[in-house]
């Protein structure tokens, strides 16, 4: 047995009982009824860096949510290691639908997962495997198994759009200063396949507000006569895909990368059983883009979503009633070379236009990022595929991910570093839903998996200085 597992075997209850109490304290970044509980679980997160090994740690302020720093520098000369993570999570809403109250974990076993998952908000996404790092760390220090520096910066607003950490990053880049930047915050394909997250998409979220008259209406009165804002949003939103679930905004396409059909024929030759994919989502069929396969629709393709979308009675029984305004939330997915600003623009532009007379619109741009991809030739991606290769015995898949980390295109930028994303989710882990959880197997995994990057990317380094 390899010296991680054996440390994992030794110290399982001890490591699934710390991330139990870490997820008790409820750090939604999004509500700021809990801005207590996000400061708490930054001293937390401190607390536990120090104990696992770092020599310094700090809670650094923002304008935000602040930033856990910690850091083990044991030689200057040696690569260094910067672990990004977050300790916020989404709102837990809807609360009636989950099994446990979203901050009291329990441990339940299910069909994936017969030795437990930690059911809980924030279980996978990310403090689950934002811990698996504290304590792969623990590993390497009581074991004097790490072999470089290692820098850690856990953020508090991930899940609101990481909004001052830029901010942060721009007056701390020699502080941050790294050979690679390593990420738990995506998934796997499946237990016994293990695969290495070599893309994420860009993301772009707007509001709009449709307004009519000034007031609400009588709609027997006014019905007719003039525009309801919710008919016309509805309306607009229809518009925005075509026959084909093609995005009509023009220009939105324009910088979409074409996969070559050899890249999409490798895509394809990842596991996937759309029979099973459609049994646990309980859909009688996948929905998306014409000439793409579902794979393709969720990872190398842009998408437009309505997030939320609200206006008039929705009270108990009927209220007859045109309503002053409607509202709704888009977001859109974006693939690498989109930028998120000019789609922003695209979209305000193309809704201001196809605004009927009648009715005023506004487009509120949210948050957004660029999306990236690992280059599967690096260093970085060897050390990573090696750690696998060596605790699963395969290598493991390259997968692009459908989701969003948008900083980390702007670490690129400001910190010149590439990052891998090791993540150890998995789709059943309902990451943003109800009864969110991450198993027990995959949190230990994890940890197991970690040290073996920090062994590969370490040796590949040095070798690749002399
Ligand atoms: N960890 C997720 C992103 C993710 C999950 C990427 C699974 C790949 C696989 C992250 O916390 C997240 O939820 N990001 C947001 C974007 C953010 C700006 C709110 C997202 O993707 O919606
Ligand atoms: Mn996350
Ligand atoms: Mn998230």
């Amino acid at each position: 047995m390899n010296r991680s597992k054996a440390y994992v075997e030794e110290n399982k209850q001890r490591f699934i009982e710390e991330l139990v109490q870490i997820l008790k304290i409820p750090s939604v970044s999004a509500d700021p009824a809990f801005k207590d509980d996000v400061i708490k679980t930054a001293e937390v997160i401190k607390e536990s860096l120090k104990s696992a090994g770092c020599t310094l740690t700090e809670i650094c302020e923002t304008p935000g949510y602040p930033v856990v720093y910690g850091e083990r520098i044991i030689d200057e000369s040696l690569p260094t290691i910067l672990v990004y993570g977050h300790y916020d999570v989404q709102p837990a809403d809807p609360i009636e639908l989950w099994d446990n109250p979203p901050f009291e974990p329990v441990i339940k076993k299910t069909e994936i997962h017969p030795e437990g998952a930690i059911f809980a908000r924030g279980a996978c996404d990310d403090k689950g495997q934002m811990y698996m790092h504290v304590k792969a760390l623990e590993y390497m220090v009581q074991n004097d198994d790490l072999p470089c520096n290692v820098k850690f910066m856990i953020e508090g607003e991930e899940e609101v759009g990481s909004e001052n950490l830029g901010w942060f990053i721009e007056r701390n880049q020699e502080k941050l200063k790294n050979d690679v930047i390593l990420i738990s915050d995506t998934g796997m394909i499946a237990k016994d396949v293990p695969s290495i997250t070599t893309g994420l998409r860009g993301l772009s979220y707007v509001e709009v507000e449709v307004t009519g008259p000034n007031r609400d209406l009588h709609s027997g009165l006014y019905g007719g006569a003039v525009a309801n804002p919710i008919n016309v949003l509805s309306k607009m939103i229809a518009s925005l895909t075509d026959e084909n679930n093609h995005i009509t905004i023009p220009g939105f396409y324009d910088k979409v990368e074409e996969l070559s059909k050899e890249e999409r024929a490798k895509m394809g030759e990842a596991p996937f059983n759309l029979e099973k994919y459609k049994e646990a989502l309980d859909l009688n069929d996948v929905y998306g883009e014409k000439g793409y396969v579902t794979n393709e629709r969720n990872s190398i393709r842009p998408t437009l979503d309505v997030n939320g979308i609200w206006g008039g009675y929705i009270g108990e029984g009927a209220k007859t009633v045109i309503p002053s305004k409607a509202y709704a939330k888009i977001s859109m997915r974006l693939v690498p070379n989109q930028d998120w600003k000019e789609i922003t623009q695209l979209f305000k532009t193309h809704f201001e236009n196809i605004a009927p007379s009648g009715v005023t619109v506004e487009v509120k741009p949210h948050h957004g990022g660029q999306g990236y991809v690992t280059p599967i030739k690096g260093i970085e991606y060897q050390a990573a595929n090696d750690a696998y290769k060596e605790v699963f015995g395969k290598d493991p898949i390259p997968q692009r991910s459908g989701g969003s980390i948008p900083i980390v295109s702007m670490f690129e930028k400001e910190l010149g570093s590439k990052t891998i994303l090791m993540g150890f989710g998995l789709d059943s882990d309902a990451i943003h839903s109800p009864n969110e959880n991450f198993g027990v197997w995959n949190y230990l995994k994890g940890i197991e998996t970690i040290p073996f990057f920090y062994k590969h990317f370490t040796k590949l380094k040095q070798e690749e200085s002399k």
